[in-house]
C-alpha cells in the first residue's frame, strides 16, 4: 500500500510538537518519573510510529496529548498552538484517540448509533442521521449496524465502530494506541488498510503506538523508539527495510519483525497447502 507524501506546512510549524515532555506519577519519595525530556514533532499528513518495550511510556505520551493527564511538564503544541493542561472542546475537535481494546472503549449497553451520536450531541453538531450514515460507510460498515450492540459485533467490526466514533467530529489528528494488537492477524490487515485509506482520503495525521514493526513498516513514515521514558532512536521507516539500524534496541525490533514475517509466511504457506489438499 502506498504511503502518502508528508506535506510540510512551514507557516504553522509541525502538526504535533512535543518539547521536553516530563511526567511523574506520585509525589515526594514515592514519585515515579515515567517520561524524561521527550521531544519529537509530527508533520501535517505524516504517520509517526512510537515503539518500545512495555512500560516505556508510549501510552502516557498519547494520553498527555489527548488531555487525559494534566500534570506534565514541558510544552505540547498542535498546529502551532500550545496546549493547556485541561482538555477543551477545540482540542476534542482536532485530536481523537483510538484504543487497543475496542470492547473496553465502547459502552456495552449503548448501540452503535448511541455511541456515534454522543460526541455530536456534546458538541452541538446537527445533521445527526446523515453524519452517522456517512461515517458508517466510511469505515466500511453496513448502515443496519446502527442498531447493534458491541457484543453483536466481531472484534474487527468493533474497532471500525471505535474508529468511526473517533472520526465523527472530523478531527485532523488520530492518536492510535495499538489499534490492531487485540485483533486476529487477518483482521489486523483489514484495519490497517482502513487506517491507511482514511489517512489518504482525509489527509489525517497519525501518531501510532505499536509493538509491531510490521505495522510501522505498513503505515508509518518515521518511527521513534522509546526506552524507560526516553526517546532513544528515531528513523525514517524507508531506511528500516534496507540497512540494519545502529541503535541496539531498534536493531532488535527489526530482527524480531523479520523473524515474525518469516513465521507468518510459513503459516500462510501451510494454510494454502492444506486448503489445496482439501480442494483436491
Ligand atoms: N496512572 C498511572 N499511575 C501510576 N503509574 C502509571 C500510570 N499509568 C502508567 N504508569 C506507569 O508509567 C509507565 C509507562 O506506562 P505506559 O502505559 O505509558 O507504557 P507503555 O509504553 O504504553 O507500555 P505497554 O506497551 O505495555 O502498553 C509504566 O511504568 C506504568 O506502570
Ligand atoms: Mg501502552
Amino acid at each position: 500500500m502506498a504511503k502518502t507524501m508528508t506535506m510540510n506546512t512551514p507557516a504553522n510549524g509541525p502538526t504535533i510538537q512535543v518539547d521536553k515532555l516530563n511526567l511523574s506519577f506520585g509525589i515526594g519519595a514515592s514519585a515515579n518519573q515515567v517520561l524524561y525530556d521527550v521531544d519529537f514533532s509530527v508533520e501535517e499528513g505524516e504517520a509517526f510510529g512510537l515503539v518500545g518495550e512495555s512500560g516505556s511510556g508510549k501510552t502516557t505520551v498519547l494520553r498527555c496529548l489527548a488531555g487525559q493527564y494534566d500534570h506534565w511538564q514541558g510544552s505540547l503544541s498542535i498546529h502551532g498552538q500550545k496546549l493547556g493542561r485541561k482538555l477543551d472542546r477545540a482540542r476534542c475537535r482536532k485530536v481523537q484517540m483510538v484504543f487497543q481494546d475496542p470492547y473496553g472503549s465502547l459502552h456495552p449497553r449503548h448501540t452503535v448509533e448511541t455511541a456515534l451520536a454522543e460526541p455530536l450531541a456534546i458538541h452541538g453538531i446537527g445533521d445527526r442521521d446523515a453524519r452517522i450514515d456517512a461515517i458508517l460507510s466510511k469505515v466500511g460498515l453496513p448502515l443496519s449496524f446502527r442498531f447493534r450492540y458491541p457484543h453483536q459485533l466481531s472484534g474487527g467490526q468493533r474497532q471500525r465502530v471505535a474508529i468511526a466514533r473517533a472520526l465523527i467530529l472530523e478531527p485532523r489528528i488520530l492518536l492510535l494506541d495499538e489499534p490492531t494488537s487485540a485483533l486476529d492477524v487477518s483482521v489486523q490487515a483489514e484495519i490497517l488498510n482502513l487506517l491507511a485509506d482514511l489517512r489518504v482520503r482525509d489527509g489525517l495525521t497519525y501518531l501510532l503506538v505499536t509493538h509491531d514493526l510490521g505495522v510501522v513498516a505498513h503505515l508509518c513514515d518515521r518511527v521513534a523508539v522509546m526506552q524507560q521514558g526516553r526517546i532513544v532512536d528515531m528513523q525514517e521507516c524507508a531506511a528500516l527495510s534496507g540497512s540494519m539500524p545502529t541503535h541496539p534496541y531498534t536493531r532488535m525490533l527489526v530482527e524480531a519483525s523479520r523473524h515474525y514475517s518469516r513465521e507468518m509466511a510459513q503459516i500462510a504457506a501451510t494454510d494454502a497447502a492444506a486448503a489445496s489438499r482439501v480442494a483436491a
